[in-house]
């Protein structure tokens, strides 16, 4: 298998999320239901999309692209890179505001965190996967391939289909 569709995997499973935090605006005449959904987001989005996903760009198919064109370092990976920080930063503001209780703003800001991370995953879908793939034979992309299923298996691929799991719970509550 290829490692970029791995990452659009990825990619969509977290889009379903970014559609359930989106909706969560929906829940805020709700303060308990409202803080408990944004809190397991919260967690999917820091342990699926951050330490499942971001960890296989940032460890492994980012400095590959760089090695094999150090242009790169500067360009599209340096941002993607930056990107990747500020949604940490984000996601860090959005639980201060859900500990002060202000569901408002917290709600404002994780709108502000799932247009960013559309807008993200749009141009590694559309730019960076495509240069990746441009980059390396099958022979390389099979071994990118196989280290990403290796990181899975050290952070725990149980842990990763619990998540999916959960967001699928977390869904319920809308329908
Ligand atoms: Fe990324
Ligand atoms: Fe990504």
């Amino acid at each position: 298998m290829n490692p970029v569709n791995l990452l659009i995997e990825e990619h969509n499973i977290i889009k379903e999320a970014i559609e359930i935090a989106k909706n969560s605006r929906k829940l805020l005449n709700d303060s308990e239901k409202y803080e408990n959904t944004v809190r397991e987001l919260i967690v999917f989005f820091r342990n699926y999309a951050d330490n499942y996903h971001h960890h296989k760009e940032e460890q492994i198919l980012f400095p590959e692209m760089v090695k094999a064109n150090e242009m790169l370092e500067q360009g599209i990976v340096f941002e993607m890179f930056e990107n990747h920080s500020d949604f940490r930063e984000l996601i860090s503001g959005i639980e201060n505001f859900l500990n002060n209780k202000n569901y408002e703003k917290s709600q404002n800001l994780l709108e502000q965190y799932c247009e960013a991370l559309l807008d993200h995953i749009a141009v590694e879908d559309d730019e960076v996967f495509e240069i990746a793939k441009s980059l390396f034979d099958d022979n390389e992309l099979e071994k990118i391939y196989f280290r990403f299923l290796d990181t899975d298996s050290e952070i725990g691929v149980e842990g990763k289909d619990e998540l999916k799991l959960k967001l699928n719970e977390i869904k319920k509550l809308f329908v």
